[in-house]
């Protein structure tokens, strides 16, 4: 059977599927269990056994255990092992990352594993590196694991935490009780957990930070469309006053050196709220176990060093898990373990397929749509964009109505934008330009990027010949004039990497960047302009 396993990146958790997940979770207890006792026939089932097998470390924020689990995992599998020296390479010299790992990839490095403050790193690589591969002929496309990407996601360590999990509820999958305790706002482990823990059936999580570092919205957000119970509680005294605690509890610490000054100057008040004391022993129930993805601070660490020697503590182990979760996913990425697995490669959305510009009989006379005659002198050829935002505010349609009219660059001098009151007391905008306009596909797609919903009318000779509606696209991309307002984001203009934007429509009817994951509203996704 083919290996769905075999070249994957994993830039996300949600790269994965819960199917796939739950698999890999099996195998390292397998593995695990194997090291244990010194099983080498198991051990070398999983080995990719390769001198040759090129697995690469670029960690360009710190890091010890991410990067020595790693380290570890990959020599484990006698493969070639190497690390990027970042402070001395050609990054610093203003190299773009493409040309950096687009090199690395063509000396036989086929895993790379890379830490990074720029969000959506590895995916873009992922895709850069594959061109680069087919462009040379190299005889694999190189697999990227995200290692950490500034505040966005940390995949393996997700992996790691819930297989900890799994371990201590005898790889139970149906239900988790989880409090997440700290600076939820700047850690990315935690961020992960909001589709990680979907591998549980059914998902009951307490939220334990003051406002400043709660957890963000969008994040919230995803657990409750996930079907998660969430709940929120300012510090830990209170939540244990709530009488009902879970007996799983997952620390973070203050991300000091992502927060801004206004912040830091209180980090010893929100520290307080979310640091285990001595005080609250007695409140927590027998079998609790503690987990943290470390580093704690040595002298501020919220979870005590006392508790390192009581059965609370379930961090050391979740470290040293850290090492066979890596190894199997090693294992699974380079094609020697993965096989056997049943469940088929998850469906991939064909976005082709959904139709957003929608043809629609026009009617026969343009004076005779009423809205057309408001205040204007009907047309002979032009266009007509009309329903424009249909009940926002007439300013808030107005700003609008200058968007669309500078991203379908139209002709400023000629025509006007009107708001007008349905019988329906709605507002809507309706823009009029006279002239011979010969709108292309792009410029359709265009237009349903940033007006959907509304209507396109092409008036040649007083007719209307042609009328479109237009839907909100399931993804918007390839236009110049797009961005990602994450300035941490590898896609954004700022970072200079030239990455092109992509979105995807939420649920909601948002955009998310393909890259780093922050939602935008379709008017938020368009440049800045004049
Ligand atoms: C975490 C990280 O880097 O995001 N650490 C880790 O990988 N074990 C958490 C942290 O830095 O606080």
């Amino acid at each position: 059977m083919a290996n769905v396993f075999k070249g994957r990146s994993l830039n996300v958790i949600e790269d994965f599927s819960i199917n796939e997940r739950r698999y890999l979770f099996r195998k390292v207890m397998e593995l695990k269990k194997a090291i244990v006792c010194n099983d080498e026939e198991t051990m070398s089932g999983f080995r990719v056994d390769d001198p040759d097998f090129g697995i690469y470390e670029v960690f360009l924020e710190d890091s010890t255990r991410t990067k020595e689990s790693f380290r570890n995992a990959a020599k484990f599998h006698h493969a070639k092992v190497s690390e990027l020296m970042c402070s001395s390479s050609s990054i610093n010299k203003g190299e773009s990352f493409a040309d950096t790992f687009n090199m690395l990839s063509g000396y036989s490095n086929r895993i790379f594993i890379v830490r990074s403050k720029v969000e959506g790193l590895t995916k873009w690589l992922s895709e850069e590196c594959g061109e680069y591969a087919v462009r040379n002929a190299l005889p694999y496309k190189p697999a990227f694991i995200n290692a950490g990407d500034g505040k966005h996601e940390h995949p393996t360590q997700e992996l790691l935490d819930e297989f900890t999990f799994l371990e201590d509820q005898d790889m139970d999958f149906s239900h988790i009780h989880l409090a997440l305790v700290g600076d939820l706002y700047h850690g990315r482990t935690v961020h992960s957990k909001a589709d990680g823990l979907k591998v549980f059936d059914s998902v009951k999580v307490d939220l334990i930070a003051p406002e400043e570092l709660m957890m963000p919205e969008s994040y919230i957000e995803i657990m409750k469309e996930n079907g998660f119970e969430v709940r929120i509680f300012p510090s830990i005294a209170e939540y244990l006053a709530s009488g009902d605690v879970a007996k799983m509890w997952y620390f973070t610490r203050p991300q000091l050196e992502r927060m801004g000054e206004r912040i830091l100057q209180k980090q010893d008040i929100l520290r307080d709220a979310i640091t285990f004391k001595e005080q609250f022993l007695p409140l927590i129930a027998p079998g609790t176990k503690f987990y943290h993805p470390l580093p704690r601070h040595k002298e501020h660490p919220t979870i005590p060093t006392f508790l390192d020697k009581t059965e609370l503590n379930g961090w050391e182990r979740q470290a040293i898990n850290g090492m066979y979760v890596r190894m199997v996913l090693l294992s699974l990425i380079a094609g020697k373990v993965g096989s056997d697995y049943e469940g088929c490669a998850e469906d991939v959305k064909d976005y082709r397929s959904e139709e957003y510009i929608i043809s629609v009989k026009p009617q026969d006379n343009v004076r005779k749509e009423k809205n057309y005659s408001e205040g204007v002198r009907p047309i002979e050829n032009g266009i007509v964009i009309d329903h424009i935002c249909k009940g926002d505010s007439p300013s808030e349609i107005r700003n609008h109505m200058r968007l669309i009219s500078s991203v379908l660059n139209l002709d400023e001098s000629k025509g006007g934008e009107w708001v007008s009151r349905g019988s329906d007391g709605k507002y809507k905008g309706i823009i009029f330009r006279p002239g011979d306009y010969e709108l292309s596909r792009k410029d359709l797609k265009r237009l349903a990027a940033v007006a959907p919903h509304c209507t396109l009318n092409i008036v040649r000779n007083s007719k209307v010949e042609s009328k479109f509606r237009t839907h909100m696209p399931p993804r918007i991309y390839n236009f110049s004039d797009l961005s990602c307002k994450n300035e941490a984001c590898i896609s954004n203009p700022c970072n200079g990497e030239g990455v092109p934007a992509v979105f995807f429509r939420t649920q909601d009817d948002k955009y998310r960047c393909a890259y780093c994951g922050k939602v935008h509203s379709f008017k938020e996704i368009w440049n800045k302009r004049g």
